[in-house]
C-alpha cells in the first residue's frame, strides 16, 4: 500500500519504541519521515534504516522544533503527517517526594513537547493545504494511574488539547486525534515492571499494534478522536460522556458549548 506517497510526515521521539515503528510504517506506506529525537546515535541509526532525515531536536525546546520543521520543509519539501509521540515517564509516585527537576522533566517532554510541535507543524501544514496531527497520549489520559500520578497529569494534557483544538485546526484542514496505548512493548517499560506484567500474563502490546492505530488515524476523516488501543483490540474511539449543563431558569433550548449536555 502507497496510499501515503508524496506525504511528508514529522515523528518525534521516532528513535525507538512506538515512534519508531510508526516511523517505519509510515515510510512503508510511502510517506518520507523526519525522525526527531534527542538521542543521536538511535535516531540517526533510525533515519538511515527508513531512508529519512534525522533532526537531533529535544521537544521542550520550541527552537528545536522550528529546525525540525525548517529540515522537513527543505528535505523533504513540507510537512503533511506530525505524529508528536517523543514521551517519559516520572519516577516518583508520591507527590510529597516529587523533585522540581523531575516535575519539570516530565512536563518538558509530555506537554511543552505536544504544544511546541503542534504549533510548530500547523503553519507549514497550512502551506502545504491541510494535514493531520496525532499525539501519543496513553491510557493514563483517561484513567488515574497512582503508580505515575504526573505521567496521568501529562497524557490528560495531551487529550485535553487534541480535543480543544479541533475547531481552529479544522478550519485550516488539519485533522488532529490522539492515540492512548495500554502496556506497550517498548524500553519505556522498565525492567521490573515488565518482569511482574509477564509473570502475571499481562499482554504487552506490539509497538506496531499502536504504529497501525496511527496510521488509522492519519488515513481517516475522524478530528478530535481518542483512540483507545489495548492488546488484541482494534483501536476504538474513546466515547467521552458530555457533561450536565447549568440548570438556570430560561436557559431551555439555548446551545450548551461543546461537550455539554443540554441545558
Ligand atoms: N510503552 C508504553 O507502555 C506506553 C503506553 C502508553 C503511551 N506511551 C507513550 O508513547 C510515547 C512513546 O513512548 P515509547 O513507549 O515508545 O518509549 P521509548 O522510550 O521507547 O521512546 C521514547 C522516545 O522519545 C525520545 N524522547 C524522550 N524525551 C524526549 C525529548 N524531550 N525530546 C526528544 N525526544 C525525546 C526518547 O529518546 C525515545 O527515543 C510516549 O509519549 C509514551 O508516554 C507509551
Amino acid at each position: 500500500m502507497t496510499h501515503l506517497d508524496g506525504k511528508v510526515a514529522v515523528v518525534s521521539g521516532a528513535a525507538s519504541g512506538i515512534g519508531l515503528a510508526v516511523a517505519r510504517t509510515l515510510t512503508e506506506h510511502g510517506a518520507r519521515v523526519v525522525v526527531a529525537d534527542r538521542n543521536e546515535d538511535a535516531g540517526r541509526k533510525a533515519a538511515a534504516d527508513i531512508g529519512g532525515v534525522f533532526v537531533g531536536a529535544d521537544v521542550g525546546e520550541p527552537a528545536d522544533w522550528a529546525r525540525v520543521v525548517e529540515a522537513a520543509e527543505r528535505e523533504l519539501g513540507g510537512v503533511d503527517i506530525a505524529h508528536l509521540n517523543a514521551g517519559v515517564t516520572c519516577p516518583e509516585p508520591a507527590i510529597d517526594k516529587l523533585t522540581d527537576e523531575q516535575y519539570r522533566r516530565i512536563m518538558r517532554a509530555n506537554v511543552d513537547g505536544v504544544v511546541f510541535g503542534a504549533r510548530a507543524v500547523v503553519p507549514a501544514m497550512e502551506r502545504r493545504g491541510g494535514g493531520a496531527i496525532v499525539a501519543t497520549a496513553s491510557l493514563a489520559g483517561l484513567i488515574p494511574t497512582p503508580f505515575d500520578p504526573i505521567y496521568a497529569l501529562t497524557k490528560h494534557a495531551v487529550i485535553g488539547l487534541v480535543r480543544s483544538l479541533v475547531p481552529h485546526l479544522q478550519a485550516k484542514g488539519i485533522r488532529v486525534n490522539a492515540v492512548c496505548p495500554g502496556i506497550t512493548d517498548t524500553p519505556l517499560v522498565g525492567s521490573e515492571p515488565r518482569a511482574a506484567l509477564e509473570q502475571a500474563g499481562f499482554p504487552l502490546i506490539p509497538a506496531t499494534d499502536i504504529a497501525a492505530a496511527v496510521l488509522m488515524a492519519v488515513s481517516g476523516d475522524d478530528t478530535g478522536q481518542a483512540y483507545v488501543c489495548q492488546a488484541g483490540r482494534e483501536p476504538v474511539a474513546f466515547e467521552f460522556r458530555g457533561v450536565p449543563g447549568p440548570r438556570a431558569a430560561g436557559a431551555q433550548g439555548r446551545r450548551p458549548p461543546p461537550g455539554m449536555g443540554e441545558v
